[in-house]
């Protein structure tokens, strides 16, 4: 497959890379071959079979060929190119960190909702400027995304992992002026932030692990990404009945806590929450309809 005289075409680079990736038991081998020439190239998408017709240059050959074996190994996808998208950020990734779920796109969505909803019932008392958190933040996903898309956020972004925080720096130098706005702490959950938000926070999100520790998952999650970004005790729920718990020392008192877990967590999460001292609970659904984040709020 390598060629050093420039005249492989794109097109045979990319019969080889799928013939490869198909040998390796992939099922996506032309999506996964389309995105690697993509990267390696640097083409839009909509250049790509342009671009199929033109010579391979050794050095993204190279790059390419790299990318295709460690794709056979089983690795993802998203650490193979090292990025990702989510909802209007390029992120880095790697092994440090989980992927991104087009699922928590959804959740930043519902969490922006009440950033706006309180900012509506407050008027002018925030002096344009309100105050959220997002803890067990990985990549910085949900955090970058709610700094850059509502310029009245002051954004906290914490994790225990240092791996992932500098993963998550790494990713807030690339959003420009709202990395202005965000603070990054390390720290378990809450023991993360200074003393001082106690009670001052508006929106607390968070995406935290929530897989039972006995659950099976499918092997390119679970030999590739973070153990503790995962799992969660016995039945995936010790992390948000945690965050359930501890939200309602940090909250202002009509503040709202964003959790996202899976489908079938989400009546006993908003049970606990209901007989735990929030006032109202909402569950909403991602765009798979399924159930996806609860929206547990302190005041109607
Ligand atoms: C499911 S991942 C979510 C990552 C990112 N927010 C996202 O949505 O892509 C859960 C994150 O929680 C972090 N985490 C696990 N236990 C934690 C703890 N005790 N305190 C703070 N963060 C924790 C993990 O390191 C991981 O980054």
């Amino acid at each position: 497959m390598v060629a050093d005289d420039g005249t492989i075409s794109w097109a045979e680079v990319a019969e080889g890379g799928r013939a490869r990736l198909i040998a390796a038991g992939s099922s996506q081998a032309a999506l996964d071959v389309r995105r690697m020439i993509e990267d390696v190239t640097g083409c839009e998408p909509g250049e790509y079979h342009a671009t199929l017709e033109q010579p391979a240059t050794v050095r993204a050959l190279t790059r390419f060929d790299t990318m295709v074996e460690r794709r056979a190994t089983g690795e993802p996808l998203q650490y193979v190119l090292g990025r990702w998208g989510f909802r209007y950020l390029d992120l880095l990734v790697d092994r440090r960190v989980l992927i991104p779920r087009p699922e928590t796109e959804i959740v930043v969505e519902v969490a922006l909702a009440e950033i706006a909803r309180l900012i509506e019932r407050h008027g002018h008392d925030y002096n344009r400027r309100i105050t959220v958190a997002d803890l067990g933040t990985g990549s910085g996903a949900i955090a970058l995304s709610l700094a850059s898309e509502c310029k009245l956020a002051d954004v906290w972004a914490t994790d225990v992992s240092e791996d992932a925080l500098t993963v998550a720096r790494a990713n807030l130098a690339g959003i420009g002026r709202a990395a202005a706005r965000v603070q990054m702490r390390s720290g378990s959950w809450f023991a993360a932030l200074p003393d001082e938000l106690a009670g001052q926070l508006a929106v607390i999100v968070s995406n935290p692990p929530y897989v039972a520790v006995h659950e099976t998952l499918p092997s390119e999650v679970a030999d590739w990404e973070p153990e503790l970004a995962l799992r969660s005790g016995p039945d995936g729920l010790d992390a948000a009945r945690h965050l359930l718990q501890g939200a309602l020392q940090w909250l202002q008192p009509d503040g709202t806590l964003v959790l996202e877990l899976g489908a079938d967590q989400l009546s006993a999460a908003a049970e606990l929450a209901l007989g735990g001292g929030y006032r109202s609970v909402e569950v909403k659904a991602d765009l798979a309809g399924r159930d996806r984040a609860l929206v547990a709020r302190l005041a109607d």
